[in-house]
């Protein structure tokens, strides 16, 4: 199993000063994939990362871009994501007025598709469209800020998640996001989770050794 964990850790916790060196850092240090939070200061109350960036970034790493959107309405934005260089596009349900359109229009940019449920939105959103998405991504804080406290009342709706894809014999990532650190990993693992994002505990942890923060992620 552990071998199968994929590690996702979030730019948003990197020195924005020096971006590219970050991106660079974290392919040396093993990263499987790299996590890009945009926010827009609507969905979410904070701003992150447009597409110029992401497209500055695009040569340095062959890494996976797995960018997680966070604005709304989402659709408008979803092929400058792409064009700059996104391989996973992962929006919220909410953020859209209709689900199946914007699954489509991911699947139209060749992009794998993902969708995110905040703490509190019920699997019901996501239910329906199992057969169409690559990645379930379940947000383990409120989405909006790194640095946050993990909530662990989000493992039951993992662990119902991976049971519904598992009977279902489907191939669906679950993935895991916000406050994940060495001791909960294993917690969201057993749940189901197969990709850990982590911003903090990434970049903050052991002096910000970021090869033993990944290992220690994947091996815990
Ligand atoms: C929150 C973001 C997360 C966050 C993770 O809205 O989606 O990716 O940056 O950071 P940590 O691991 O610090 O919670
Ligand atoms: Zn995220």
């Amino acid at each position: 199993m552990t071998n199968l964990i994929k590690i996702s850790p979030s730019i948003l916790s990197a020195d924005f000063s020096k971006l590219g060196s970050e991106v660079i850092s974290l392919e040396k240090a093993g990263a499987d994939y790299i996590h890009i939070d945009v926010m827009d200061g609507h969905f979410v109350p904070n701003l992150t990362i447009g597409p110029e960036v992401i497209k500055k970034i695009r040569p340095l790493t062959k890494k996976i871009f797995d960018v997680h959107l966070m604005i709304s309405p989402v659709d408008d934005f979803i092929k400058d994501y792409s064009d700059a260089g996104a391989d996973i596009i992962t929006f919220h349900p909410e953020a859209t007025k209709d689900t199946a359109k914007t699954i489509e229009l991911i699947r139209k940019q060749n992009k794998k598709v993902g969708v995110s449920l905040k703490p509190k939105s019920e699997l019901d959103l996501v239910k329906k469209y199992l057969k169409e998405i690559d990645l379930v991504l379940i947000m383990s804080v409120e989405p909006g800020f790194s640095g946050q406290k993990f909530m662990p009342e989000v493992l039951e709706k993992t662990k119902e998640l991976n049971n519904m894809i598992k009977e279902r014999k489907l191939n669906v990532d679950i993935e895991i996001d916000g406050g994940i650190n060495f001791e909960n990993c294993s917690l969201a693992k057993r749940a189901g989770a197969n990709i850990l994002v982590s911003g903090s505990t990434i970049f903050k942890e052991n002096n910000g050794d970021l090869r033993k923060n990944i290992e220690t992620l994947r091996k815990n």
